[in-house]
């Protein structure tokens, strides 16, 4: 058996970071030419804000459970996912979504610039993931294929944006658990779950066993997140988020903490977290970085 070099969570975090903030400045300083300026820098403020850069950590961490490494392809495959992320909380600020002000300890980016741009950066962030995607290089064109395909679906009618729906047409209304767990599944779950696959796929080792307990591991870490940013929304404070703490309660939001209560929803965090470990059951030590990453997920205190 091959040994495995341990890398600390912190190392690991520390050098997606600066992949991912290098990868994303290169992708908005190709599109400079010919722009109308306030629409780039507006999506230069959403983008290259902060933010924990989770989901772009989860690709890096998935190909490494694989046996993959940190690749230029990785990294256009994590850009594509940041630049869906921050399009998505760009469109949930808007006053016709969750109308917040605050975002990564900002000014939201309709109250920056305004909504007219706010809403034009997100659109055009949608684009900048599918343009990155398709130009990861050393990918042959069925990798390619299935990884456009796999963010298109995490982040369409059946993935983010149709959770969103829900989730606005669920204001003031009582969910069933199980309603709940359908929308957080699409509007939080479905992206992160397509990091962790698509981080795997882009290696070109993943095989159909691997893929298959990466998704338990994926969809349980991915409401896990969402269950997590429900509590935070009540124990957290402002400064520490980044965000209006408070907001889902000042919406009347259905959310795991109003259907379960505190400690409900704690527990359930918790229990996700296990079903990701036993998921990862079959993986050595490769998959360590994946295994602690759903332990943050839970602890994280923003
Ligand atoms: C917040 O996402 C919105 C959700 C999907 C819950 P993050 O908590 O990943 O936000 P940033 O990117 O770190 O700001
Ligand atoms: C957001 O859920 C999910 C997205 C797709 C952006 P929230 O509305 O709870 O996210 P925050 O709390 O504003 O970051
Ligand atoms: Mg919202
Ligand atoms: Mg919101
Ligand atoms: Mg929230």
């Amino acid at each position: 058996m091959t040994s495995v070099t341990k890398i600390p969570l912190a190392e690991f975090l520390s050098e997606s970071q600066t992949r991912i903030d290098r990868t994303l400045d290169a992708a908005l300083s190709s599109l400079t030419t010919g722009s109308e300026p306030s629409l780039i820098e507006a999506m230069r403020y959403s983008l290259l804000n902060g933010g924990k850069r989770i989901r772009p950590v989860l690709a890096y961490a998935s190909a490494r459970a694989v046996g993959g490494s940190f690749t230029p392809a990785i990294d256009q495959v994590a850009c594509a996912l940041e630049c869906i992320h921050a399009y998505s909380l760009i469109h949930d600020d808007l006053p016709a979504m969750d109308d917040d002000d605050l975002r990564r300890g900002k000014p939201t980016c309709h109250i920056a610039f305004n909504e007219a741009t706010a809403i034009l950066a997100g659109d055009a962030l949608q684009a900048q993931a599918f343009q990155s995607l398709s130009s990861a290089p050393a990918l042959d064109s069925d990798t390619r294929l299935q990884l456009v395909q796999q963010l298109a679906q995490a982040s369409g009618a059946q993935g983010m944006v149709g959770g969103q729906a829900i989730d606005l047409a669920s204001v003031n209304s009582a969910l069933t658990l199980e309603q709940l767990q359908h929308m957080h599944n699409l509007k939080t779950g479905a992206l992160i779950a397509a990091s962790v696959i698509m981080g795997a796929t882009a290696t070109g080792r993943a095989s159909p066993a691997h893929l298959a307990s990466l998704k338990t591991y994926a969809d349980a870490i991915g409401l896990a997140f969402q269950v997590q940013d429900d509590i935070l929304d009540v124990t957290a404070d402002t400064a520490t988020l980044g965000k209006q703490q408070g907001a889902d309660i000042a919406l009347n939001k259905p959310t795991y903490v109003s259907l379960l209560g505190l400690e409900g929803a704690q527990q359930k965090a918790r229990d996700l977290h296990q079903q990701a470990l036993t998921a990862l059951g079959d993986f050595d030590e490769q998959a360590d970085t994946l295994r602690e990453l759903s332990a943050y997920i839970v602890e994280r205190d923003k």
